[in-house]
């Protein structure tokens, strides 16, 4: 059967690169996985209030449902003062909400992370900025190789990838995801 990874980019940004980077890896995945483009836009602002006195919103739970049914999840991450960006915490930590739902949301989830910036530093440290978390979660993080992508103006072109060497990365990177996520199967306890 197919594989069914979950895709969350980190921007909501109408022209952002790593929206890009998120639709250029789903179109370059193996046959074997399929990469399900999931958008974090209709997360409000985590309030204790809301959670305590409505529930989970519809679109938080959504997605969780989304993620307990995935085989794995692509992050395509921004980096916003050396760090992860304020919306995608934001849609992490509602989705992290009611804690005894964690290990169906997130647990022994297979977790790939890559990022791309217009700067030189190519999102490493928002990609390391997101290791706890990880951790916090309990997901099965993919160390095999790293996908970062410095002076993405330059980068990318209208919906592809100018650069040969990015695009081989991209490729590897992605089938090195899937090849894990195969073997990973995942385990929820
Ligand atoms: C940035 N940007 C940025 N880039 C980077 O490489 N390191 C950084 O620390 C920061 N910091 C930062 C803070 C804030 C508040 C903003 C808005 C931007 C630039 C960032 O990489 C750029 O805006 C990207 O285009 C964002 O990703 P998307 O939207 O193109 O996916």
């Amino acid at each position: 059967m197919k594989m069914k990874v979950a895709g969350i980019s980190g921007s909501l940004r109408r022209g952002s690169y790593n929206s890009l980077l998120l639709r250029l890896a789903a179109a370059s995945a193996p046959e074997s996985m399929a990469v399900e483009i999931a958008s974090i836009r209709e997360i409000p602002l985590y309030d204790g209030d809301v959670e305590s006195e409505s529930g989970i919103p519809p679109p938080v739970a959504a997605l969780k449902d989304a993620l307990a049914a995935a085989d794995g999840l692509l992050i395509a991450t921004p980096e916003y003062n050396h760090s992860i960006p304020g919306v995608v915490k934001n849609a992490i930590d509602w989705l992290s909400r009611p804690p005894r739902d964690i290990p169906r949301v997130f647990g022994g989830l297979p977790v790939a992370i890559m990022g791309a910036t217009p700067g030189r530093g190519g999102t490493q440290l928002a990609q390391a900025a997101w290791l706890p978390v990880l951790r916090a979660l309990g997901t099965r993080p993919w160390f095999g190789r790293i996908m970062v992508v410095s002076n993405a103006a330059q980068i990318f072109g209208e919906e592809r990838i100018t650069d040969d060497d990015t695009r081989a990365r991209l490729e590897r990177f992605i089938s090195g995801f899937a090849e894990f996520v195969s073997g990973a199967g995942r385990r929820r306890d």
